[in-house]
Order: C-alpha cells, then structure tokens, then sequence
C-alpha cells in the first residue's frame, strides 16, 4: 500500500524542482534563489555521465565520487587554458559558452563553494582544491589571481624533482587542510609530475532520524551469485519517504541529514544495478521526486566508510576533454614556459555512513498502526547512494556500493 500524505507532498514540492533544467518563475525572489542554482542542470548531468563513464570502466568494484568537486576542479584548470584547451573543459563540464558566459561560470562556482562551506556545523563538508607546482615554474600573475578569488586555491610550490619528500609533503599539505581526515593521498610509487591539481572533499552528516545504534547487527550482504560477506548493518523503523518503482526494477527511499543534505538510497533487483546506473538521470529522478511517498518503513541499510581514488584522465578523455593530458593541451594562461600539461588529475573522496543523528528530545517515531504493516527495505545487496545538497541542487556523492567491506 502506498500512503500519500499531503504533508509530504508539499514539503517535496518545495523542493521538487530541483531537477528541471530552467527556473521557469520571474519573480523577485526567484531571481535570488536561482543564483545559487544556476549551475545545477549543467552539473547534474555532467554528474550523471561521469559516474556512467566510471562504473562502465570499472566493472563489479565500488564507485565512489564527488562531481561537484571534480566540475568545480575542472573549472579552475580552465583558467588557465587558452584557445581550444579552455573551450573544450568548459563544454566538457557541459556548458554552453553561447548561453553562459565564462565570467558567470566562475562566479556561480565561487558561490556554490562558499554556500557549501558555510551551510552549516551539523553538515561536515571539508572541500577544497590545491595545486602543487615544481619550483622552476613562476605562475602567471593572473593566474593566481584569479584561482584564489574564485576557488580560493591553494598554491604550493616544491621540488617535484625529490618525489620522496615532496609527496609527504603533498599528503601533509592535504592533511592539515582536511583536519586530518584525508591522508595519504600519494604515495611513493605515483609518478611525479610538474603540476598537480589536486581536489579533495570529505563530509559527514548527521541524519535528521538517526539509526537505532543498539539494533546495529552483523548480517550476510550479497554481493553477487557466489559472495557472501558480513557487514555491520543498520536500522530503523521510521516514517520514512520510499518507493518501489513501478517503471524501473528498483526500491529507493530518500533519508535527510540535518541541515541541507539529502540521500537516495536505490536498491536495484537482483542483478539490475546496470540498468538503474543506466536510466540515472533528470527525468528519473524528477519522476522519483514526484513519486515518492511517506509510510511506515523497516529500513536496514550497511554500515560503511568508503573511499574512492580515481585517476580521471583517461575517463575526461572519454568525455570530450581530450587535450587535457596530450601536447595539445595549451596552458599558456597558468605560466609562459610553452608545453606545458596536466600529467595527473587525482579525485580522492572519503564518506562515513554511520547510525549518527541528533539526540531528539521529543522523539518523532510515528506510533504504529495496526492496519499500516510497515514495509521492510534491506539493502543487502548492490546498491545505489546518492547524496545531494539540496539547497545548491549540487550532486556531493554518486556511489556503487557492490561490496561494502
Ligand atoms: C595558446 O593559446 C593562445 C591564445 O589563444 C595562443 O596565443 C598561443 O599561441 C597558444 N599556445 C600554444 C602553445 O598553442
Ligand atoms: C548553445 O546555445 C545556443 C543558444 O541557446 C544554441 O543555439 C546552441 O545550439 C547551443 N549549443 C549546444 C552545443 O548545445
Ligand atoms: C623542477 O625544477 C627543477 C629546478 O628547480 C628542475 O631542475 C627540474 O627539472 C624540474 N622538474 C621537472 C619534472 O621538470
Ligand atoms: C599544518 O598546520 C599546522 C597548524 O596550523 C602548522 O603549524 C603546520 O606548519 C602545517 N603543516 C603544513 C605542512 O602545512
Ligand atoms: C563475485 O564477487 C567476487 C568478489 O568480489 C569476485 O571475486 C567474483 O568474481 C564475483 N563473481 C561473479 C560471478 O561476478
Ligand atoms: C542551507 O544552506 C544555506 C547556504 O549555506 C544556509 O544559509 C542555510 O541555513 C542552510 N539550511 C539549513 C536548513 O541548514
């Protein structure tokens, strides 16, 4: 039985248009809240492709990523490039340089950073971008300039020539910026390089109806016909927004975090975790938004800490930002030595999926109704997360969770 309440509906409404492609409403207020927005459609999608790009190429194995980060990392490399290297980002990140200009491109992503920084103390977002450059290169003047107004990039200069000290001192660098959350993120077997872009991100949540430590149980997930393992897996029994999805072969509910944050957990049938990534889209999760409803569910969900570490050269190839890595790439807007060229771009990103939520001094449990069963969703297989702020409508996390030890 599917309950629709009303409640629901309006709440979700205020929220829903998060994935149509244009603010339709002129008015005043409007206007003020697209800002914030503005990047949103263009994101989204190139969200949506990348992740496609890396679960295709990364078959059976965990995906874990922040597309916001990465666009917003893209974007200030684009400062730096001139001619065809700088359209060629841009439009890879799906941009229309007819429709937007650069200038608007780069103010919606300094926005977008300081409103995701700033959102709040119970959302932990640590993100950040910083460049590591060999010491015989002198940065442009505007260059700099401009990275620092717009991405607030951090600029450290090293001797590329010693690896051994200098990704120690990268991995400190990092470390220190993360609060020690992210470390290690080279290691002495990586290949040096004369510039390194680096893009981090971290965030931890708390959920708005936390999970019921005490029921935290060891049970089997199935990570495909022939594996078992053993997961620490959560639970609640809440009111909780699901859906068993009527067109695609999946169940999916939607869980907040306190503060802007807000998950979709899909669960895909038995073996159909390709056909979800596959049909990830606007329009799916438009349809979703507008389907999904309030009812009593027993929801149990893995517990995990995951972290993902992708070199995304070759993959941004793939997508039509194909000089980035070869000797066509220009970046005559970052220095005036001539050839020069990304050797790396490395995306580490690290979540905590834990039972934490406030303390709630008037519990919100719904009371149980005889004639309302609750519905029982085990993630104990594959499965999908997908956490958004939804405040920026900025995708922070596509996962692939196929094995969560
Ligand atoms: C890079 O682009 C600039 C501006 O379009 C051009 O003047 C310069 O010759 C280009 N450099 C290289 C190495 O292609
Ligand atoms: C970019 O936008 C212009 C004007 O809206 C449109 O004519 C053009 O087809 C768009 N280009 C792409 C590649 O979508
Ligand atoms: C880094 O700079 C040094 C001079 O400080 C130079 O000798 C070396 O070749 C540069 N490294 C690379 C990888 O170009
Ligand atoms: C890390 O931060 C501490 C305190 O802010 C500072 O003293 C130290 O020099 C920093 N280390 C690096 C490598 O930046
Ligand atoms: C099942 O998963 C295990 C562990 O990841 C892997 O070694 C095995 O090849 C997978 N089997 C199939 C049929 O995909
Ligand atoms: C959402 O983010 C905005 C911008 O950072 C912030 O002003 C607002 O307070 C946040 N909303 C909530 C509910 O935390």
């Amino acid at each position: 039985t599917m309950l629709l309440g009303l409640c629901t509906c309006l709440l979700w409404l205020s929220t829903s248009g998060l994935w149509t492609a244009q603010a339709k409403d002129s008015d005043a207020d409007m206007s003020v809240r697209s800002q914030h927005r503005d990047l949103a459609p263009n994101n989204v999608d190139f969200a949506f492709s990348l992740y496609k790009h890396l679960v295709a190429s990364t078959p059976g194995k965990n995906v874990f990523i922040s597309p916001v980060s990465i666009s917003m990392a893209l974007a200030m490399l684009s400062l730096g490039a001139r001619g065809y290297t700088r359209a060629q980002l841009l439009q890879g990140l799906g941009f229309n340089l007819t429709d937007t200009s650069e200038a608007k491109i780069h103010q919606g992503f300094r926005h977008l950073h300081r409103l995701l920084m700033e959102s709040d103390t119970t959302l932990e977002i640590t993100m950040g971008n910083a460049l590591f450059l060999n010491q015989s290169l002198e940065l442009l003047e505007s260059f700099s300039t401009d990275t620092k107004h717009y991405y607030e990039l951090d600029t450290v200069v090293t001797d590329l020539r010693d690896w051994a000290r200098a990704h120690k001192q990268i991995n400190e660098h990092i470390k220190n910026k993360t609060q020690g959350k992210i470390v290690d993120l080279f290691s002495e077997l990586d290949s040096p390089a004369m510039l390194i872009l680096v893009n981090y991100i971290f965030f931890k949540g708390t959920w708005a109806h936390p999970f019921d430590l005490a029921s935290t149980k060891e049970e089997n997930f199935y990570v495909n016909e022939t594996t078992l393992v053993k997961v620490p897996m959560m639970f609640q029994s809440n009111e909780i927004k699901y859906l068993n999805d009527p067109v695609l072969p999946c169940q999916l509910v939607q869980l907040d975090y306190l503060g802007n944050g807000t998950v979709f957990f899909i669960l895909p049938d038995k073996g159909q975790i390709d056909v979800i990534i596959k049909a990830l889209s606007r329009d799916t999760m438009q349809r979703w938004s507008d389907s999904l409803s309030s009812g009593p569910v027993d929801l149990y969900i893995p517990k995990v800490s995951i972290s993902g570490a992708y070199d995304l050269g070759g993959l941004l190839e793939d997508m039509g930002i194909a000089d980035l890595l070869t000797n066509q790439a220009n970046f005559s807007g970052i220095t005036q030595e001539a050839q020069l060229k990304v050797s790396k771009v490395i995306h580490k990103a690290t979540l905590q999926l834990d039972e934490k939520g406030v303390e709630e001094a008037a519990p919100t449990r719904v009371s149980r109704n005889e004639a309302s069963e609750p519905l029982t969703i085990h993630f104990n297989r594959p499965f999908i997360i997908m956490i958004f702020d939804h405040f920026t409508w900025s995708s922070l996390f596509l996962v692939k969770v196929v094995n969560p030890t």
